[in-house]
């Protein structure tokens, strides 16, 4: 009800966004990931549907419900992501990447359980490099409004800035990793190239309707 008296931004958008870790197996049965509950990526996707927009959540393992009119696709690993991402990202105003996708994968998946030995040694891994998602969008020749996030364990300031140049996107979304993990509220920090923007600490569902009107204001005029 209170939705239905809200003013809709993004009326005609399309958004697409990322959220939740990934998970990159080892063998059958283990594998590594990142630490992210979706929580704040799901609620940007709620948000954003109220707001107006058609909505497109490519949602790694996570354990919630997909937001009401909410287009979800599951997928479990960072090339898995990538692949739906170029999928869908043609057509999109908007791509919010709030996944936290695993920086590496394991260079040899085991097909069989790697099983423990009786002389006690530990196997090694290598690893690889996977595809840096929001990178790869933003450089595409014409790309949708880019929205970066960044969880760091320090220095704020200084990496937040540097990781949204190097992403070569208009606005980058920073936290205290530690400080928002598994929780229900979060604080942030807007980077952009204007300078940077502190929002107040909130719930994870007042934030993200904040975002989303933040992100609205930054559009280019939709009637071209
Ligand atoms: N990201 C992505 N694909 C990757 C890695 C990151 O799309 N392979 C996106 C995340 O969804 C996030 C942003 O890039 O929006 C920043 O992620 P982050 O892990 O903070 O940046 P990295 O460049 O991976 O730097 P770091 O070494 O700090 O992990
Ligand atoms: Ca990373």
């Amino acid at each position: 009800i209170v939705s239905f008296f809200r003013p809709k931004p993004l009326t005609g958008r399309r958004v697409l966004l990322t959220a939740g870790p990934t998970f990159e197996p080892i063998d059958p049965v283990r594998g590594i990931t990142n630490r992210s509950s979706g929580k704040m990526g799901f609620a940007l996707a709620r948000a954003a549907q109220q707001a107006g927009a058609e909505v497109h959540l490519i949602a790694g393992p996570v354990s919630l419900d997909t937001p009401w009119g909410v287009v979800r696709e599951d997928v479990e690993t960072a090339q898995q992501m990538y692949d739906a991402v170029m999928q869908a990202v043609l057509n999109c105003d908007v791509f919010i990447s709030v996944a936290a996708v695993a920086d590496w994968r394991v260079d040899q998946t085991s097909t069989h359980k790697i099983k423990k030995t009786a002389e006690q040694t530990v196997p090694s891994l290598t690893f690889v490099e996977n595809p840096d998602i929001l990178a790869s969008v933003a450089q595409m020749p014409n790309p949708p409004y880019c929205v970066g996030f960044a969880a760091e364990s320090g220095e704020l300031e200084t990496h937040g800035e540097q990781k949204r140049t190097r992403k070569n996107v208009p606005l980058l979304i920073g936290n205290l990793g530690p400080q928002t993990f598994g929780r229900d509220d979060n604080e942030v920090t807007l980077f952009e190239q204007s300078g940077i923007t502190r929002l107040p600490r909130a719930d994870k569902t007042s934030l993200a309707a904040s975002l989303i009107d933040e992100i609205a204001r930054r559009l280019p005029d939709a009637s071209l």
